[in-house]
């Protein structure tokens, strides 16, 4: 039996878990701080940083008494080294070093994206690498190609925004709150789409051919304010034409570079993961992809694991403690998602 326990601090998520084997939580708690970030429609590292300090011993607390366990059962301790915010990685990297210094547990030091793909090991049997990556949250809209732990090829990549960042920028000039996401695709459920009606945005990068493959979403959000402008006085805002509108244009960029992702690797397996994996619309395009493409689809299904957690850290910590990989207390965290430790 080996049980290890997993920090994540990177951005506004304080989070602690404990993993059986890989793949049973056995406890896990997450403190989020979005209420607190809120009124600045962003994160503010410092403020971010204070607040993992305040709570994260607190929440180990908890995680190792409903586990029913001792320090002394954990066979590793998993943190998130990269990327994230500095201030903040640092505090879940010196609960880390403190608990392996003081109950000589080995430190895994864990690439907070890869966790985000490796969580699926929770809920399903992992299949075999190689897997299409497909990360889509605040910081990233990139797909990787996933050849084996610790093991990420960048495939694709944003040029500017993040879907996630569309979101909440988007739900700013509609003046909805932070974070966008649930509030703009609660909107977008509301639209009842008239017969034959076009979309007032226009395809996202349609000059790109079937070998270019990438991301990019300020000119949607853009569209969406010029598209504001145009309005006459007199017309209400239709937030829920823009919502359902922006989401159908900017899912469907997702799915048009997976479909290039297959075509290009021939890797027929896809994890997408991350904060806009919550998304019910996102998740049918991505279903009726996968059966239209045949290909087996993968993402958390628990939206607990799509936002930043503990849980994604233990489990992926116990495919590199199998593997050996190690890092000593001098351990450094990074910014840097390609962020190399010298083991
Ligand atoms: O992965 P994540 O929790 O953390 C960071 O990358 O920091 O992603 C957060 C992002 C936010 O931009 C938020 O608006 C978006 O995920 N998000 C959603 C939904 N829930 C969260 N986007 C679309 N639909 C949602 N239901």
């Amino acid at each position: 039996m080996v049980y290890g326990l997993g920090i994540e601090s990177s951005c506004d998520e304080t989070s602690i878990a404990i993993v059986k084997n890989g793949k049973e939580l056995i406890s896990h708690k997450v403190y989020s701080q979005i209420e607190t970030h809120s009124p600045y429609r962003g994160v503010v590292p410092e403020i971010a940083s204070r607040a993992h300090l305040e709570k994260i011993n607190s929440l180990l607390a908890v995680c190792i008494e409903e586990s029913k366990l001792t320090f002394s059962d954990l066979s590793y301790v998993a943190v998130t080294g990269y990327p994230g915010l500095v201030g903040s990685l640092m505090i879940g990297a010196q609960l880390a070093r403190c608990i392996s210094l003081v109950h000589s547990i080995p430190i895994v030091l864990v690439n907070h994206l890869e966790a985000h793909l490796a969580v699926i090991g929770l809920e399903n049997e992992l299949p075999p690498f190689p897997w299409l990556g497909v990360l889509l949250s605040g910081g990233n809209s990139s797909i990787y190609i996933y050849k084996g732990f610790g093991d990420l090829e960048l495939l694709a990549d944003t040029q500017d925004d993040s879907l996630g960042e569309a979101f909440d920028k988007v739900s700013a000039v509609l003046n909805l709150p932070y974070p966008g996401g649930p509030i703009i695709e609660k909107k977008a459920f509301e639209y009842v789409k008239p017969k034959g009606e076009k979309s007032p945005f226009p395809k996202l990068l349609k000059e790109d051919g079937p070998d270019t493959i990438r991301f990019s979403y300020s000119g949607l959000k853009t569209a969406v304010l010029y598209y504001i402008k145009s309005l006459t006085e007199t017309e209400t805002l239709p937030i829920e034409k823009i919502t359902y509108y922006f989401q159908k244009t900017a899912f469907e960029l997702v799915v048009r570079n997976i479909r290039k992702a297959i075509n290009r690797t021939q890797i027929k397996t896809v994890v997408a993961a991350g904060g806009v994996l919550a998304n019910e619309t996102l998740r049918s395009y991505l279903q009726t992809e996968a059966q239209n493409q045949s290909f087996q689809l993968y993402y958390p299904q628990k939206k607990i694991y799509c936002t930043d957690n503990g849980a994604m850290v233990a489990c992926l910590g116990y495919h590199l403690w199998n593997e050996k990989k190690f890092v000593g207390l001098d351990f450094k965290v990074s910014p840097k998602r390609n962020f190399e430790q010298i083991l």
